[in-house]
């Protein structure tokens, strides 16, 4: 009797987990074995060999490749017809496709407010008593943080468009400055992981003073779940975004990064198109579904009737 009560609190309590592991599992199905056409067994082999520190992508070694496959390899670096079909395919798949998905996502969203009875927010807004939720810091590096990944949304997203947009100046501009600005979200990112992990069952604030530096309050599960992808698929963006600047070419392709570069680049679309949904999400629920976010987050205070309504698990911590 006890077990079967455990168990169904376990499922109760890690449902919304398990229906977006379920989602995800089937859409790493879709992504890798329906839809891309790389080469899966030659890619398993080439990240098993990146634990022998070699980068390179040459599986078989170049000694035995004839001399005109090894006049390829020096040019177009190794088994070109693995990734790099993929990625031109995809490149311009994504740019078909990709408005699609984010059409699909826009409806989800605009139903879902439908079916909530359309935007609520605070009855009183200056005769209510106001609350101190964020502090000075935390205002700067959410807004922060918000600003920046705006911008690289759009010109990380305008280099995928390349095609559509058509280049010229603009497109030159977005291009370049996208991994610039990419490179001082970095640390961005790490500080909002770092103030945002506020309620795990180890972590305790020595003091309230850390309450001006770790977010306040709990988080309800739909938005652990995005704070957890937030950390991760920031840090694929991070990680993957950090080696292709690193790793910029010179006029001529370099055969021994030129494969590395493009299972990476392959990596930072995938973590920029799945952080979109979360990221969407965050937005629908703070500030579409809900008004009055974002003027709390520029002032630092939000009115108690709003919290108690809207946020109650913020205005336990406060
Ligand atoms: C919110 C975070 C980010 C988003 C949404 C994002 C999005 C994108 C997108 C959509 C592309 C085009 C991919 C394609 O269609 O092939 C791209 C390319 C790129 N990103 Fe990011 N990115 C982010 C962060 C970063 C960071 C942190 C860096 C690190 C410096 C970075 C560096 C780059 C570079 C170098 C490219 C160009 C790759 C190439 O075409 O050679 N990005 N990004």
């Amino acid at each position: 009797m006890e077990n079967k009560a455990q168990k169904k609190g376990f499922f109760d309590e890690y449902l919304p987990y398990i229906i977006v592991g379920i989602l995800f599992s089937l859409l790493t199905y879709w992504y890798f074995w329906l839809a891309t056409i790389a080469d899966l067994t030659y890619i398993w082999q080439y990240v098993l060999k990146m634990f022998t520190l070699d980068f390179s992508g040459q599986i078989i070694p170049y000694s035995e490749l004839t001399r005109l496959e090894q006049g390829y390899v020096s040019i177009f670096g190794p088994q070109y017809e693995t990734i790099a079909p993929e990625v031109i395919r995809a490149f311009e798949e994504r740019q078909h496709l990709l408005p699609w998905v984010f059409l699909a996502e826009f409806c989800i969203f605009a139903v879902m407010l439908i079916i909530q009875g359309g935007r609520k927010g605070p009855k009183c807004r200056k005769t209510c008593e106001m609350v101190e939720v964020h502090s000075l810091f935390q205002r700067i590096a959410v807004l922060g943080n918000i600003l920046v990944m705006l911008y690289l949304f759009i010109t990380g997203f305008s280099i995928t468009f390349g095609n559509i947009t058509g280049g010229g100046a603009l497109g030159f501009f977005m291009r370049d400055t996208h991994e610039i600005v990419g490179l001082f979200w970095i640390p961005l990112w790490l500080l909002i992981t770092v103030i945002a992990f506020k309620d795990h069952k180890h972590f305790t604030r020595l003091s309230s003073k850390w309450s001006k530096v770790f977010l306040k309050g709990l988080y309800t599960h739909g938005q652990r779940i995005n704070y957890l992808a937030f950390v991760a698929f920031g840090f694929i963006l991070c990680f993957s975004g950090f080696w292709l600047w690193f790793l910029s070419m010179d006029i001529l392709p370099h055969a021994e990064i030129i494969q590395y570069r493009r299972l990476i680049l392959f990596g930072h679309f995938m973590g920029s198109a799945v952080i979109t949904f979360f990221v969407g999400e965050t937005i629908y629920s703070y500030v579409v579904a809900i008004r009055g976010y974002l003027p709390g987050l520029i002032s630092g205070k939000y009115p108690k009737e709003y919290l108690e309504e809207f946020h109650p698990e913020v205005l336990d911590g406060v």
